[in-house]
């Protein structure tokens, strides 16, 4: 069976970093994957995503962005790949927009409910890792990484609230959500998300 996986977490907790590492393990399993993210995903959401990351907008505006490049991204590149069986890994999905753009952003959360039900019907993951990290740990790692994009530019508050809003999320979907604590080692979040996909 072909699985929708998404990966989220605040700037800075390490989902990049295992990213390869699930992949590996999904094709252990035997099964294709694709690994895309968002914003982005398609040649017009990768140009969507430029102008998210770096040019100043309303929330709003940012909101309808988001879910205008994940439009193209599920019928473009997420459906056509399950319908042929790939295992599809994104790297953010919609949680995210609720996360920054309702949590961080103030952006009302049914205004986002509205879009989500416009631009996904009932399509959600089937399974989402949750990477979570006191945010004064995951801004200190951003602040060795490369120039910092609109978002990673913004204060520890507004990270804490995305960090809540995530948590929430986790609270709200239980059957969906896994939270990885990125707090431990590379090895031991290795050996957990080796434990969960093997559960597949
Ligand atoms: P990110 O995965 O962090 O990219 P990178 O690791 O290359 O910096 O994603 C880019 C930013 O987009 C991140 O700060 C979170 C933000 N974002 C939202 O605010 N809302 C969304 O719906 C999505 C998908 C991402």
């Amino acid at each position: 069976m072909s699985i929708f996986i998404t990966m989220e977490g605040v700037d800075g907790a390490g989902k990049s970093t295992h990213i390869p590492t699930i992949a590996n393990l999904l094709r252990q399993q035997g099964r294709e994957v694709l690994i895309t993210r968002e914003p982005g995903g398609t040649p017009l959401g990768e140009q969507l995503r430029e102008l998210l990351l770096h040019e100043a907008m309303h929330p709003e505006t940012e909101t309808m962005l988001m879910f205008a490049a994940r439009r193209e991204h599920i019928e473009q590149v997420i459906k056509p790949a399950l319908a042929r069986g790939v295992t599809v890994l994104s790297d953010r999905f919609t949680d995210a927009t609720f996360a920054y753009q309702s949590g961080g952003r103030g952006v009302s959360p049914e205004k986002i409910r509205q879009l989500e039900t416009w631009v996904q019907g009932d399509f959600q993951p089937h399974l989402t890792l949750l990477f979570d990290l006191p945010v004064e740990i995951s801004t200190e790692r951003l602040a060795g990484a490369r120039s910092p994009d609109r978002f990673e530019r913004e204060g520890t508050d507004f990270f804490d609230r995305i960090r809540n809003a995530y948590l929430q999320r986790a609270e709200a979907f239980p059957e969906r959500f896994r939270i990885i604590d990125s707090s431990r080692t590379i090895e031991e979040i290795s050996r957990e998300l080796s434990e969960i996909i093997s559960t597949l």
